[in-house]
């Protein structure tokens, strides 16, 4: 019997999408170098469901042609060995699909070289964690168009489903648009993440709430909207009790040093690189790395708020924190977006994030119903901010953001990400736009010139000479 799709790497994310496909009718021949774990993994299911191999040669003779295999290993260096052993035994047209968290970079590298062998390499952001992978992931795809059509036919099947049956998995682009996606809606998820600590860090220190407390807070906000899986997940984590001790809560145990993989520092550096201003994501992955410094509390003391010192009309302050959460959550995707439309320009690709969303509504660890609302509109020509959504009430929805950054503020509550967020908004805002002194200042020091309002081209003049008639000398 020849099978339908190859897998290689049968941790719990491979083993969970392979039993996925399985459910989902297609036949699997795997390969993991831990032949022994795998098999265990699948003693329960016969040899039409699944085949495990012992080598990658094995694994390359078993399938259908052209064949089709799915690398669902750690990115980097792995990715690369394991390409150069199944360069032996693959034929022009078989397909191959990354579906780690790989540098877009490392994709388009590794296309172009497997291309010269006339091998169709497919990169895939891949979202959703370990349960994803077994009920349904959102599933980010590019490059050769043909060999997406071939393996999607599959992965259709395996893919999550929104609401209204969709399935979200979709070809976003040419080479490494998929896993550049993926990077972007890892930075939105790491700006989530920060943003969801940070309120919860507010009421638990300075509201003095317990953990059900704020995790009833959560439920209230994430309706209509704001109705989100993270949200969800965070009032599970809230409320879960420590296994050993029983009477209290297994959060409450946790240290707050927060780990990562990777991504949210590679999207960083492109935003960076892309000159897309993203404050929001790199901020949340300059907290992850200050939490493992320990600069975090090392001054703990040294706060002259005491918990509940400031009183507040919780009720009030909870509807204000929903109105918040909102405009937040526009501006933290208007970044997101921002990279993509950056990425488009310089890459060539022609990703759209109308059809990017629609990937991310079921499966993505992004789900939510906020997706559902911003996709009423054209995101690939209009800004998100420009939504009837934000723009009728942009006014009611900036002042509820500075009433809670002045909360927060007054209480000494350490909220960068909203803080952030907040300047980043503020920036849109700054009528009188006083960066007109650097640029004074730069030429002053350096030279380098500055351009006129009311004038094409740039200028120097002579700020330091004391004596002299000062003159505007056009460079350019
Ligand atoms: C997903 C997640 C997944 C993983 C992150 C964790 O979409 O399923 O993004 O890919 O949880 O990579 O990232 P960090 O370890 O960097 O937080």
């Amino acid at each position: 019997m020849r099978y339908d799709i190859g897998i290689i790497g049968l941790g719990v994310m491979g083993s969970n999408f392979a039993k996925n496909l399985i459910n989902c009718n297609v036949s699997i021949s795997a390969f993991d170098v831990d032949v022994m774990k795998a098999e265990t993994a699948f003693k329960d299911y016969n040899s039409d469901q699944i085949r495990i191999n012992e080598s990658v040669q094995e694994l390359c003779e078993s399938l259908k042609k052209p064949r089709k295999i799915l690398l669902i290993i750690p990115a980097g260096k792995i990715v690369d060995d394991v390409l150069g052993d199944l360069r032996k035994y693959l034929s022009a047209k078989d397909i191959i699909v990354d579906m780690g968290n790989s540098s877009h970079l490392d994709t388009i590298a590794r296309e172009e070289k497997l291309s010269n062998q006339g091998l169709r390499y497919l990169g895939c952001g891949f979202s959703g964690g370990e349960l994803g992978a077994l009920n349904g992931p959102s599933l980010m795809l590019s490059g050769d168009y043909d060999a997406y059509e071939k393996i999607s036919a599959y992965l259709k099947k395996a893919a999550a489903k929104d609401k209204f049956g969709n399935p979200c998995i979709g070809y976003i682009g040419k080479s490494g648009a998929g896993h550049f996606v993926k990077l972007v809606h890892n930075g939105i998820e790491y700006a989530e993440l920060q943003l969801i600590s940070e309120i919860y860090g507010f009421l638990k220190n300075k509201l003095n709430m317990n953990n059900v407390e704020v995790s009833e807070v959560f439920k209230k906000v994430s309706k209509g909207i704001l109705e989100s899986y993270l949200l969800r997940l965070a009032s599970i984590i809230l409320e879960f009790k420590d296994p050993e001790f029983p009477e209290n809560f297994l959060l409450n145990r946790i240290k707050g040093e927060v780990q990562q993989k990777g991504t949210g520092f590679m999207i960083s550096l492109e935003s960076i690189r892309l000159k897309a201003v993203a404050p929001s994501i790199i901020t949340s992955v300059l907290v992850r790395f200050m939490s493992n410094e320990g600069n975090v509390s090392r001054y703990r003391n040294q706060s002259e708020v005491n918990a509940n010192e400031k009183m507040l009309n919780e009720s009030e302050f909870v509807e204000k924190l929903r109105i918040c959460l909102v405009m937040l959550k526009h501006l933290i995707y208007q970044q997101g977006f921002d990279l993509i439309k950056k990425s488009n320009e310089h890459y060539n690709w022609n990703i759209s994030i109308n059809n990017l969303i629609n990937v991310w509504k079921k499966g993505s660890i992004l789900e939510s119903e906020f997706l559902y609302e911003i996709d009423k509109y054209d995101l690939d020509k209009n800004n998100i901010l420009d939504n009837e959504n934000v723009s009728s009430r942009i006014r009611e929805m900036s002042l509820a953001l500075k009433e809670v950054v002045k909360t927060l503020t007054e209480h000494e509550a350490y909220c960068p990400l909203i803080s952030t967020t907040y300047q980043y908004w503020l920036s849109m805002t700054d009528e009188n736009n006083s960066l007109n002194i650097i640029q004074g200042m730069r030429d002053a020091f350096g030279s380098h010139t500055f351009e006129l309002e009311d004038r094409e081209g740039a200028y120097h003049t002579n700020w330091l000479e004391s004596e002299g008639e000062k003159v505007l000398i056009k460079i350019k």
